[in-house]
């Protein structure tokens, strides 16, 4: 299953945070950024970079356009709760979106509004229907219903689902499953064992540190998962260990993946790849690797 999001948000008398920012994602991925104070289009992935100059532009486009009726909206709606004149915060959001199951097809999208961080609006595709999930909605509902309601039909189930199918293509790089790397790194003797996976797509990844067969929890520090830029993804499980406690024990970091059958790597001197040769011992706590194990 592919999934393409948009997540908008306008702004009234919030400090510090631009009238209207825009997130576009694939896959639970930022693709792309935009707000009203620098008025542009950020690609945050290298392989977007491939829809070209034109893209960009109608992204630019669309953003302005969206900026303008968000600003007009969120002043509709404060009119709706007496808030005109008021000093105070107020959010109107968006996320709306469409899934699609490469192998059968399937398809599903959504529309829904937010504001002041509670239900606004929903579009309810099937009745081709906008629903108001609070009185003060009804006047958008009204407004909307018709030809509102109609584009962001035509949006969800055709051209999202489109735009997901190029994105697939652009990104295939990164889409493919990609069997991850796993080395075994550490600073020098007195620091944690790192088990670092790198190179895996999609992002999934369970790294668990055992000893003599049984998961261990305490001592292990499992990290968050990284980007890398060609679009897959590291992880690392760190396990603070010291040397005579690891000799006279097997530690094993296991690591589980779709791409394959899980590896299973048995911590031994020989296996481990550290940077203190050349560099005398470090005090650092920090780890500098090449990545590509030979
Ligand atoms: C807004 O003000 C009008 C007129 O005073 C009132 O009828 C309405 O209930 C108010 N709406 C809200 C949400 O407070
Ligand atoms: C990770 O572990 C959980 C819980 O055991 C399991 O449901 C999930 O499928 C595993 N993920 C992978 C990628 O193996």
């Amino acid at each position: 299953i592919h999934s393409w999001t948009g997540l908008y948000t306008a702004t009234t008398g919030i400090k510090d945070l631009p009238e209207f920012v825009g997130v576009n994602l694939f896959d639970d991925e930022v693709t792309g950024y935009f707000d009203s104070k620098n008025n542009q289009f950020e690609i945050r992935q290298d392989w977007v970079k491939e829809l070209g100059e034109k893209y960009v532009e109608d992204q630019i486009k669309s953003f302005r356009d969206f900026t303008w009726k968000f600003k007009e909206n969120l002043k509709l709606i404060m009119t709706e709760f007496n808030q005109t004149g008021d000093q105070g915060g107020h959010t109107l959001q968006q996320m709306y979106g469409c899934q699609w199951e490469d192998e059968d097809g399937a398809t599903e999208g959504y529309s829904q509004f937010g504001y002041d961080g509670a239900d606004f609006i929903r579009l309810d595709l099937k009745n081709t229907d906008w629903v108001a999930a609070r009185p003060q909605a009804e006047i958008i509902k009204q407004k909307w219903n018709g030809d509102q309601s109609k584009y962001w039909k035509k949006y969800l189930e055709h051209d999202c689902v489109k735009w997901i199918k190029k994105y697939a293509r652009s990104g295939k790089i990164s889409l493919e499953r990609k069997v991850p790397q796993v080395s075994l790194l550490q600073t020098d003797s007195s620091s944690p064992v790192v088990c670092h996976v790198t190179g895996f797509y999609p992002d999934k990844v369970n790294i668990s540190w055992q000893k003599d067969g049984q998961d261990l929890h305490e001592d292990v520090d499992v990290g968050e998962t990284l980007s890398n830029h060609d679009g897959t993804f590291q992880k690392r499980a760190e396990l603070k260990v010291t040397p005579d406690v690891w000799k006279k024990n097997q530690f094993t970091c296991v690591m589980e993946h779709k791409s394959g059958d899980p590896i299973h790597m048995i911590l031994t001197e020989e296996k481990i790849r550290t940077n203190r040769a050349g560099t005398g011992a470090s005090s650092s706590s920090s780890t500098y690797f090449t990545l590509n194990p030979t």
